[in-house]
Protein backbone atom coordinates (compact mmCIF):
# COMPACT_ATOMS: atom_id res chain seq x y z
CA UNK A 1 0.00 0.00 0.00
CA UNK A 2 1.48 3.08 -0.66
CA UNK A 3 1.83 6.73 1.05
CA UNK A 4 0.32 9.65 -0.11
CA UNK A 5 3.21 11.17 1.10
CA UNK A 6 3.35 15.17 -0.34
CA UNK A 7 6.57 16.74 -1.91
CA UNK A 8 6.53 18.99 0.94
CA UNK A 9 6.38 16.04 3.58
CA UNK A 10 8.95 13.89 1.52
CA UNK A 11 11.40 17.27 1.83
CA UNK A 12 10.89 17.20 5.57
CA UNK A 13 11.76 13.81 6.08
CA UNK A 14 15.08 14.74 4.05
CA UNK A 15 16.13 16.51 6.63
CA UNK A 16 16.35 13.27 9.21
CA UNK A 17 19.13 11.48 9.57
CA UNK A 18 19.48 7.34 10.36
CA UNK A 19 18.75 6.71 13.59
CA UNK A 20 16.65 9.83 14.58
CA UNK A 21 14.40 9.80 17.04
CA UNK A 22 11.60 12.31 15.83
CA UNK A 23 9.29 13.96 17.47
CA UNK A 24 6.05 14.82 14.72
CA UNK A 25 4.50 17.87 16.42
CA UNK A 26 0.77 18.59 14.63
CA UNK A 27 1.53 14.94 12.95
CA UNK A 28 -2.86 14.57 11.68
CA UNK A 29 -2.81 11.69 9.54
CA UNK A 30 0.89 10.38 10.68
CA UNK A 31 2.54 9.57 7.39
CA UNK A 32 5.66 11.79 7.98
CA UNK A 33 6.29 9.33 10.92
CA UNK A 34 4.90 6.21 9.00
CA UNK A 35 6.90 6.96 5.98
CA UNK A 36 10.11 7.93 8.06
CA UNK A 37 9.89 4.21 10.24
CA UNK A 38 9.08 2.71 6.59
CA UNK A 39 12.00 3.74 5.22
CA UNK A 40 14.33 2.40 8.32
CA UNK A 41 15.04 5.94 8.75
CA UNK A 42 13.89 6.95 12.19
CA UNK A 43 14.29 4.83 14.96
CA UNK A 44 11.41 5.97 16.84
CA UNK A 45 8.70 8.44 16.58
CA UNK A 46 6.76 10.47 18.58
CA UNK A 47 3.12 11.13 17.18
CA UNK A 48 1.58 13.93 18.76
CA UNK A 49 -1.48 16.46 17.76
CA UNK A 50 -3.44 19.24 20.00
CA UNK A 51 -6.54 17.34 18.51
CA UNK A 52 -8.08 13.91 19.23
CA UNK A 53 -9.44 13.15 15.76
CA UNK A 54 -6.46 13.49 14.14
CA UNK A 55 -4.45 11.51 16.63
CA UNK A 56 -6.62 9.09 16.34
CA UNK A 57 -6.54 8.92 12.24
CA UNK A 58 -2.06 8.65 13.00
CA UNK A 59 -2.92 5.50 15.38
CA UNK A 60 -5.37 3.88 12.82
CA UNK A 61 -2.46 4.43 9.72
CA UNK A 62 0.39 3.46 12.12
CA UNK A 63 -1.93 0.00 12.47
CA UNK A 64 -2.73 0.24 8.60
CA UNK A 65 1.11 -0.07 8.01
CA UNK A 66 2.45 -2.13 10.32
CA UNK A 67 4.43 0.62 12.35
CA UNK A 68 2.73 0.76 15.67
CA UNK A 69 5.17 -0.77 17.82
CA UNK A 70 7.64 1.95 16.93
CA UNK A 71 5.03 5.00 17.69
CA UNK A 72 3.78 6.48 20.55
CA UNK A 73 1.16 8.89 20.31
CA UNK A 74 0.33 11.97 22.92
CA UNK A 75 -2.79 14.76 22.80
CA UNK A 76 -0.42 17.54 23.43
CA UNK A 77 -0.39 21.29 22.99
CA UNK A 78 2.89 21.63 20.90
CA UNK A 79 5.74 20.05 23.31
CA UNK A 80 3.83 20.17 26.14
CA UNK A 81 3.12 16.74 26.72
CA UNK A 82 5.49 14.52 25.45
CA UNK A 83 9.01 12.99 26.35
CA UNK A 84 12.21 15.11 25.71
CA UNK A 85 14.15 11.92 24.78
CA UNK A 86 14.14 12.49 20.82
CA UNK A 87 16.87 13.86 18.72
CA UNK A 88 14.38 15.64 15.97
CA UNK A 89 11.35 17.91 16.54
CA UNK A 90 9.33 18.22 12.85
CA UNK A 91 6.57 21.03 12.74
CA UNK A 92 5.14 21.07 9.45
CA UNK A 93 1.72 22.73 7.66
CA UNK A 94 1.12 25.37 10.77
CA UNK A 95 1.85 28.66 10.27
CA UNK A 96 4.14 31.25 12.12
CA UNK A 97 2.40 32.25 14.97
CA UNK A 98 1.26 28.76 16.08
CA UNK A 99 4.94 27.43 15.46
CA UNK A 100 6.07 30.76 17.98
CA UNK A 101 3.71 29.44 20.83
CA UNK A 102 5.10 26.48 20.52
CA UNK A 103 8.77 27.15 20.40
CA UNK A 104 8.18 29.64 23.64
CA UNK A 105 6.08 27.61 25.37
CA UNK A 106 9.63 25.27 25.58
CA UNK A 107 12.65 26.88 26.11
CA UNK A 108 14.19 23.49 26.50
CA UNK A 109 14.60 23.59 23.05
CA UNK A 110 16.89 26.08 23.39
CA UNK A 111 19.40 22.96 23.31
CA UNK A 112 22.20 22.34 21.06
CA UNK A 113 21.20 18.64 21.01
CA UNK A 114 17.79 18.74 19.21
CA UNK A 115 17.44 20.26 15.01
CA UNK A 116 14.20 21.26 14.28
CA UNK A 117 12.42 20.69 10.71
CA UNK A 118 10.12 23.77 10.62
CA UNK A 119 7.57 23.70 7.64
CA UNK A 120 6.05 27.28 7.96
CA UNK A 121 2.47 28.11 6.15
CA UNK A 122 2.46 31.35 6.54
CA UNK A 123 4.25 34.48 8.04
CA UNK A 124 7.81 33.45 7.18
CA UNK A 125 9.63 35.92 7.73
CA UNK A 126 8.48 37.04 11.18
CA UNK A 127 9.55 32.96 11.76
CA UNK A 128 12.54 33.79 10.72
CA UNK A 129 13.20 36.66 12.55
CA UNK A 130 12.28 35.14 15.95
CA UNK A 131 14.33 31.94 15.94
CA UNK A 132 17.49 34.47 15.24
CA UNK A 133 16.37 36.71 18.16
CA UNK A 134 16.10 33.62 20.27
CA UNK A 135 19.64 32.12 19.56
CA UNK A 136 18.57 29.73 16.48
CA UNK A 137 20.03 29.76 13.28
CA UNK A 138 18.78 27.95 9.99
CA UNK A 139 21.49 25.31 9.33
CA UNK A 140 19.59 24.38 5.65
CA UNK A 141 16.94 25.17 3.88
CA UNK A 142 15.06 23.98 0.53
CA UNK A 143 12.18 24.10 -1.10
CA UNK A 144 9.23 21.24 -1.88
CA UNK A 145 6.38 22.02 -4.85
CA UNK A 146 3.13 20.49 -4.17
CA UNK A 147 0.77 21.49 -7.20
CA UNK A 148 1.39 25.85 -7.70
CA UNK A 149 2.60 25.87 -4.24
CA UNK A 150 6.25 26.17 -3.25
CA UNK A 151 7.23 25.16 0.39
CA UNK A 152 10.55 26.18 2.34
CA UNK A 153 11.34 23.56 4.90
CA UNK A 154 14.10 24.53 7.16
CA UNK A 155 16.57 23.02 9.56
CA UNK A 156 16.99 24.76 12.70
CA UNK A 157 19.58 24.78 15.30
CA UNK A 158 20.13 25.88 18.61
CA UNK A 159 23.63 28.29 17.96
CA UNK A 160 23.68 31.97 18.49
CA UNK A 161 24.00 33.84 15.24
CA UNK A 162 24.31 37.30 13.11
CA UNK A 163 21.47 38.29 12.81
CA UNK A 164 19.45 37.83 9.40
CA UNK A 165 19.08 40.98 7.48
CA UNK A 166 16.01 42.05 6.07
CA UNK A 167 15.87 40.29 3.18
CA UNK A 168 16.98 37.35 4.59
CA UNK A 169 13.84 37.27 6.73
CA UNK A 170 12.54 36.62 3.29
CA UNK A 171 14.92 34.48 1.34
CA UNK A 172 17.53 33.10 4.02
CA UNK A 173 21.37 32.96 3.58
CA UNK A 174 20.85 28.84 3.45
CA UNK A 175 17.93 28.84 0.80
CA UNK A 176 19.83 31.03 -1.01
CA UNK A 177 23.28 28.32 -1.40
CA UNK A 178 20.69 25.53 -1.59
CA UNK A 179 21.24 25.62 -5.30
CA UNK A 180 17.18 24.24 -5.44
CA UNK A 181 15.97 24.07 -8.95
CA UNK A 182 12.97 25.90 -7.68
CA UNK A 183 14.74 28.78 -5.82
CA UNK A 184 14.74 31.16 -9.04
CA UNK A 185 10.54 30.84 -9.12
CA UNK A 186 10.27 31.11 -5.69
CA UNK A 187 12.43 34.57 -5.48
CA UNK A 188 10.77 35.75 -7.91
CA UNK A 189 7.46 35.43 -6.62
CA UNK A 190 8.21 36.24 -3.05
CA UNK A 191 9.80 39.57 -4.62
CA UNK A 192 6.41 39.84 -6.54
CA UNK A 193 4.80 40.09 -2.92
CA UNK A 194 7.25 42.61 -1.91
CA UNK A 195 6.97 44.41 -4.87
CA UNK A 196 3.11 44.73 -4.41
CA UNK A 197 3.94 45.51 -0.54
CA UNK A 198 6.04 48.82 -1.95
CA UNK A 199 2.97 49.78 -4.40
CA UNK A 200 1.16 49.89 -1.74
CA UNK A 201 3.18 51.91 0.97
CA UNK A 202 4.13 54.21 -1.93
CA UNK A 203 0.42 55.16 -2.39
CA UNK A 204 -0.43 55.17 1.60
CA UNK A 205 2.57 57.26 2.21
CA UNK A 206 3.24 55.14 4.99
CA UNK A 207 6.68 55.31 7.17
CA UNK A 208 7.47 51.31 6.68
CA UNK A 209 7.68 52.64 2.74
CA UNK A 210 11.99 52.56 3.41
CA UNK A 211 12.23 49.07 5.39
CA UNK A 212 10.50 47.40 1.94
CA UNK A 213 12.39 49.44 -0.34
CA UNK A 214 15.68 48.05 1.30
CA UNK A 215 14.12 44.40 1.05
CA UNK A 216 13.55 44.66 -2.44
CA UNK A 217 16.55 46.18 -3.36
CA UNK A 218 17.90 43.00 -1.44
CA UNK A 219 15.77 40.71 -3.27
CA UNK A 220 16.77 41.78 -6.54
CA UNK A 221 20.58 41.63 -5.77
CA UNK A 222 20.02 38.29 -4.58
CA UNK A 223 18.38 37.30 -8.16
CA UNK A 224 21.29 38.71 -9.68
CA UNK A 225 23.52 36.37 -7.66
CA UNK A 226 21.35 33.11 -9.18
CA UNK A 227 21.46 34.87 -12.28
CA UNK A 228 24.81 35.23 -12.16
CA UNK A 229 25.57 31.42 -10.83
CA UNK A 230 23.22 30.08 -13.84
CA UNK A 231 24.85 31.63 -16.68
C1 LIG B 1 -2.54 21.37 8.57
S1 LIG B 1 -2.24 20.05 9.65
C2 LIG B 1 -0.63 19.56 9.14
C3 LIG B 1 -0.41 18.10 9.29
C4 LIG B 1 0.96 17.58 8.88
N1 LIG B 1 1.97 17.99 9.84
C5 LIG B 1 1.30 18.07 7.51
O1 LIG B 1 2.14 18.95 7.40
O2 LIG B 1 0.71 17.58 6.54
C6 LIG B 1 -1.93 20.82 11.19
C7 LIG B 1 -2.04 19.85 12.34
O3 LIG B 1 -1.44 20.47 13.47
C8 LIG B 1 -2.29 20.28 14.59
N2 LIG B 1 -1.97 21.37 15.53
C9 LIG B 1 -2.33 22.68 15.45
N3 LIG B 1 -1.85 23.37 16.48
C10 LIG B 1 -1.16 22.49 17.24
C11 LIG B 1 -0.44 22.58 18.47
N4 LIG B 1 -0.34 23.73 19.13
N5 LIG B 1 0.15 21.46 18.95
C12 LIG B 1 0.04 20.28 18.32
N6 LIG B 1 -0.64 20.13 17.16
C13 LIG B 1 -1.22 21.20 16.63
C14 LIG B 1 -3.69 20.27 14.03
O4 LIG B 1 -4.59 19.60 14.87
C15 LIG B 1 -3.46 19.54 12.70
O5 LIG B 1 -3.64 18.15 12.83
Amino acid sequence: MKLPLSSRLLACCGFVRPGDVVADIGCDHGYLGIHLLKQGIAKAVIAADVNEQPLQSAVRNAMRYGVKNKMSFYLSDGVRNIPRDFSVMVCAGMGADTMIQILEAAPWLRDERYRLILQCQSRRPELRRWLYDHGFRICRETLAQDGKFIYPIMEIIFSPAEPLTPGGWHISPALLASGSPLLPDFLRRVKGGIQTTVEGLRHSGSDKLPEFEAILAELTEMEGTIHAHRS
